[in-house]
């Protein structure tokens, strides 16, 4: 059972942070695979727990709370509460959803620093950090801009670019601005408590590079290699803030621990909790044993953002404490885009999962099929609506809710839903049969490589196995003239969805318990997916449920409104107003000659856009100027119409045309132009000034 052969298992899932709602990305990155690999684990009865919770410290929190202007406290209450009840809502299966603001959680990471403290992992140092003099505090992390001097992308954040992924120091930036005054700060000295990661690079190397090769995917072990490369340097744990754990020092009041710290601790804080809950011991799922087969094997399911943290400082953490198991694997996604864009919370491009869940309820397993389908597994991938539309009623109602449908109908119209046997199962019937029979280790072998597209591939071709069956056998044209045949080819494809009841519930898991009660069948193991006599004769099939329903145009057309609105609502939020130029004297304005002219002819400039070419009476002459205005004025609506025009502009030669000035328009900060044209005409000539 290749590396699912272990007996138990620790999977996480990124704790998100609890300033804002969940999108598709979030699922398609961490938990949708988290949640098909754990409910497979689960179906092969394995010793497993699924932890994941709020990550609620760190200045992600703290700048929600002064944008909303509310306290942190607000924010994660609010903001936790609503990623809680999406989760359930979709069914991402956790075992427990926990919160890093719970004390249980502040002691475990206290007793975590404290540990590695008195070992004397960290190296203890003065520094002059960024602060910001008008807000009075320190700048680490979200706090501080910059350019990064990796990439050289504008918007690296101090302790991450996420553009490139390279983790950065503040001091690295170039450029560095304050996110709370928008100024460039100044140093001012501090202590903190670094972890000498450039102490535990050979190991990590060892460890990761050389053990961890064939294991870990092309994407997740590239990152790992190129940071290692460039060498690690000392981290601080520890950061000039007021919302986060408490540095347990007395010479460090007022500090908090750094949030990438805390938050994976959380990891192990929430299967406390769950273990206390449940009567079972924690140390069981992270703590080394004395004989390695007892120990748990620990996966993280993350996004790409997240590599550094999950595959380098907390396997350092864990491994400098010295008790605790390390990852297993660590099989991160890329990035999912949505309609051609990055997905983006503070821009409102996105598809939020509380949205979706009330705009189309009780279609969880739709999105999931959807997001299965594209998960960015090797490289970024992108949702669009029309593809999910696609994807919906092509596949999921064309296929697999086709063939149940029909096979339902059918045994209820001719048999009153009772699975019956007649003539002995034919060659086609066998050949079927041992079709169907390979589906569970094929699926079983892309899951257990973290191929999750290519393991809903599989699924489907079983479905299509069905539907091809029944499209072959026609029992609808056959039991005009043979009923035994039709009650065998309806036994034979009531295996098939027995089959697929099995094989669908990692992916489906709501479309997999309506075929169960369609079947009248129990909940089964995955041990019992693949065999031909599931059902047995005479079973009575219950009501049939419809699985899907086609997603028509208008729900995709009012899904694109809703982004074009938000597309719209952002930009009118952030066009923002030029501010003035500097000063200029009069003399400086009065070399301009401004006149009032008329515009004679127009005509758009072939082969471009924005161009027109406009013959203007000045009054002094008629001449050519070109003009980009083409995006908001047709030729025929400006003719006649004054303007106001700069004469003595050096002549300029625009795509092979000689203008000899230009007209003076109107830009918002949209870009739209409009004329600033004399109310009443007034004589062609008169100057503007
Ligand atoms: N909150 C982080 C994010 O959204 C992820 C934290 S994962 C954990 O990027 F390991 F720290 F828990
Ligand atoms: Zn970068």
């Amino acid at each position: 059972m290749s590396n699912l052969s272990k007996k138990r298992y620790t999977i996480t899932s990124a704790l998100p942070y609890a300033n804002g709602p969940l999108h598709i990305g979030h699922l398609a990155g961490a938990y949708i695979p988290g949640d098909i690999f754990v409910r497979f684990l689960r179906l092969n009865n394995k010793d497993v727990v699924y932890v994941c919770g709020s990550d609620e410290h760190g200045a992600a929190i703290t700048i929600r709370a002064k944008k909303e202007g509310v306290t942190p406290r607000e924010v994660i209450d609010k903001y936790n509460k609503q990623i809680k009840e999406s989760f359930e809502n979709f069914g991402i299966s956790f075992d427990i959803y926990h919160r890093t603001s719970e004390p249980i959680h502040h002691e475990l990471s206290q007793e975590f620093f404290l540990n590695l403290y008195e070992k004397g992992e960290f190296i203890e140092k003065f520094s002059e950090q960024y602060y910001d003099e008008e807000f009075h505090q320190f700048l680490a992390d979200r706090y501080i801009t910059g350019t990064c001097p990796q990439c050289q992308s504008e918007g690296a954040y101090g302790d991450q670019c996420e553009k490139c992924g390279t983790s950065l120091s503040p001091t690295d930036l170039i450029n560095p601005k304050s996110t709370l005054s928008g100024k460039t700060p100044i140093l001012k000295e501090t202590k903190h408590w670094y972890l000498p990661l450039d102490k535990y690079q050979p190991w990590l190397e060892e460890w990761l590079i050389d053990g961890k090769k064939d294991v870990l995917k092309s994407n997740v072990f590239g990152q790992c290699s190129s940071w290692l490369k460039s060498g690690l340097q000392p981290r601080s744990m520890t950061r000039d803030l007021d919302w986060g754990v408490d540095v347990p020092l007395k010479e460090a009041e007022g500090k908090k621990l750094y949030v990438w710290l805390d938050a994976p601790i959380g990891y192990i804080s929430a299967t406390k909790q769950w273990a206390i809950d449940n009567g079972k011991n924690w140390e069981d799922y992270w703590k080394k044993q004395a004989n390695s087969e007892d120990e748990s094997t620990l996966i993280h399911f993350i996004g790409k953002d997240n590599i550094v943290f999950h595959c380098i400082i907390f396997p350092a953490i864990l491994h400098a404490h010295g008790e605790y198991i390390l990852p297993d694997n660590v099989p991160a996604n890329e990035f999912l885009n949505l309609e051609g864009d990055k997905l983006s919370t503070s821009r409102n491009h996105a598809v939020w999962l509380h949205e979706y869940l009330e705009e189309f309820p009780g279609k969880q397993d739709e999105l999931r099929y959807v997001l299965t389908s594209i998960l960015p597994e090797t490289s970024d991938s992108e949702f669009t609506w029309k593809d999910f539309q696609a994807r919906v009623n092509n596949e999921l109602v064309a296929i697999l809710g086709n063939f149940v449908n029909r096979v339902m109908v059918l045994s209820h119209k001719y048999f009153d839903g009772k699975v019956l046997m007649g003539s002995a199962f034919n060659a086609t019937d066998n050949a079927v049969f041992g079709e169907l029979a390979k589906y569970p280790a094929l699926i079983e072998k892309s899951i257990s490589d973290y191929r999750f597209r290519e393991a809903l591939v599989h699924f489907m071709n079983a479905a299509r196995l069905g539907n091809k069956y029944l499209a072959d056998e026609e029992p609808w044209k056959v039991i005009k003239t043979d009923e035994e045949r039709v009650k065998t080819v309806l036994n034979v494809a009531t295996q098939i969805v027995a089959n697929l009841a099995i094989l669908a519930q990692p992916f489906l898991p709501k479309s997999s318990t309506k075929l169960f009660e369609m079947l009248n069948f129990p909940q089964q193991d995955w041990q019992n997916a693949g065999q031909p006599d599931l059902i047995s004769t005479n079973t009575q099939l219950s009501e049939f449920q419809m699985l899907f329903e086609k997603i028509t145009d208008e729900q995709v057309d009012s899904q694109l409104q809703k982004l074009a609105d938000s597309k719209a609502a952002n930009a009118a939020a952030n066009s923002v107003i030029a501010p003035a130029r500097p000063n200029i004297t009069f003399d400086d304005f009065m070399k301009l000659d401004i006149r009032v002219g008329t515009i004679l002819e127009a005509e758009k400039v072939a082969k471009t856009k924005k161009l027109l070419k406009l013959k203007i009476d000045t009054g002094i002459d008629q001449r050519t100027v070109v003009s980009g205005i083409a995006e908001f004025f047709a030729p025929e609506d400006i003719v006649g119409k004054q303007v106001s025009i700069l004469v003595n502009l050096e002549p300029r030669e625009i795509k092979g045309i000689q203008s000899q000035g230009m007209i003076l328009m109107a830009e918002d900060a949209d870009g739209r132009l409009d004329f600033v044209n004399p109310t009443s005409s007034i004589k062609q000539g008169s100057t503007v000034r």
